[in-house]
């Protein structure tokens, strides 16, 4: 079954912005989802629809079996999310803010998870301060205890991890993986892509308001993440015609050192990787060191998103 079924959602802004171009997904139940694109890809605008603060121009949204859009008190109480804007009543203090919002969703204000929710998030110790007096990290952290306040089936988190301080960052991702294990859907969208690859098991990847990819994360880094072998050779090599020629299956690039070979996805890596170096020490010698890199998220996503891939030799 899935958490959330989106079809076909289109949403043009009245200044005619086109951010969402008949996006189809499928977020599947219990799953840990990446929404990934760039700035401008249209993360924000979806997410928002979901949480019925901007309203679609066109498509359908079914959460949990239910029409998003007929059904929303429903729907309300099953979803919680953390939005992008960090926006609070300054004179609240975090513990007023959770008991308020529990009220919001029609709950009765549960103290032991309120204080369960400031202890993991790590705002125990700040609960005498009003939300102004709180940092950027802080508040962002109490938009998180928001969203779970009223222990919701789909969390959806919008860039919760900015501005959050690296440890800090772990122990949240700790808590949501511990959520997930206990059968709550996560769906986020983070820049921050080896966390996306390390913590998600599904990802869609949106550019410009469609959808480019979606599907498990060991699937998309299977089918589209390659290997690369770099020859070090201390010095800029010119590639002749003959050398193309003769390197062509390894689609050969000069680097500020030497020479990028792409070995693709083969399963057999290490025989290419023989062959290639061979064809390459036959043309240009030995090099002073070698190695091999695997694609990470980010590269397949640059590649994907048609951003210049980053270069490391
Ligand atoms: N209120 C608005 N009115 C008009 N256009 C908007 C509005 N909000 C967003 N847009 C436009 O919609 C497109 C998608 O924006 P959105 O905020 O959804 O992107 P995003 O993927 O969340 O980006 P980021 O990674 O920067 O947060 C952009 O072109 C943006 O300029
Ligand atoms: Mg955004």
């Amino acid at each position: 079954m899935t958490a959330l079924e989106i079809t076909g959602l289109n949403k043009v802004y009245d200044n005619g912005n086109v951010a969402l171009h008949d996006v189809s997904l499928s977020v599947p139940k219990g799953s840990f989802f990446a929404l990934l694109g760039p700035n401008g890809a249209g993360k924000s605008t979806l997410i928002n629809i979901l949480a019925d603060t901007v309203r679609p121009s066109g498509g359908s949204t079914c959460l949990l079996g239910h029409d998003l859009f007929e059904e929303r008190n429903w729907c309300k109480r099953q979803v919680g999310v953390v939005p992008q804007e960090v926006a609070f009543d300054p004179f609240f203090t975090p513990r007023e803010v959770l008991a308020f919002t529990s009220g919001l969703f029609g709950c009765k204000p549960d103290y032991a998870w309120i204080d369960e929710l400031l202890d993991r998030l790590e705002l125990s110790a700040h609960v005498g301060k009003n939300t102004r007096q709180l940092s950027g990290g802080m508040r962002r952290r109490l938009l998180v205890a928001q969203a779970l306040v009223h222990k919701p089936k789909l969390v959806i988190l919008d860039e919760p991890t900015a501005g959050v301080d690296v440890e800090l960052r772990r122990r949240l991702w700790d808590f949501m993986r511990e959520l997930n294990a206990a059968g709550t859907t996560i769906l986020l969208t983070t820049h921050y892509l080896d966390e996306a690859e390390e913590l998600c098991d599904h990802v869609a990847i949106i550019d410009q308001g469609r959808v480019i990819k979606a599907q498990p994360m060991h699937e998309l880094m299977q089918q589209v993440g390659s290997s690369y072998l770099w020859m070090n050779y201390g010095k800029q090599l010119t590639l002749s015609e003959e050398d193309k020629l003769a390197l062509y299956a390894y689609k050969p690039r000069a680097t500020d050192t030497g020479i990028c070979l792409e070995l693709g996805r083969s399963t057999d890596g290490q025989s290419t990787f023989h062959i290639a170096y061979q064809a390459a020490v036959e043309r240009f010698g030995p090099p002073h060191d070698a190695g091999v890199r695997s694609e990470d998220l980010e590269d397949v996503f640059l590649r994907l998103t048609k951003k210049k891939s980053r270069e490391i030799a």
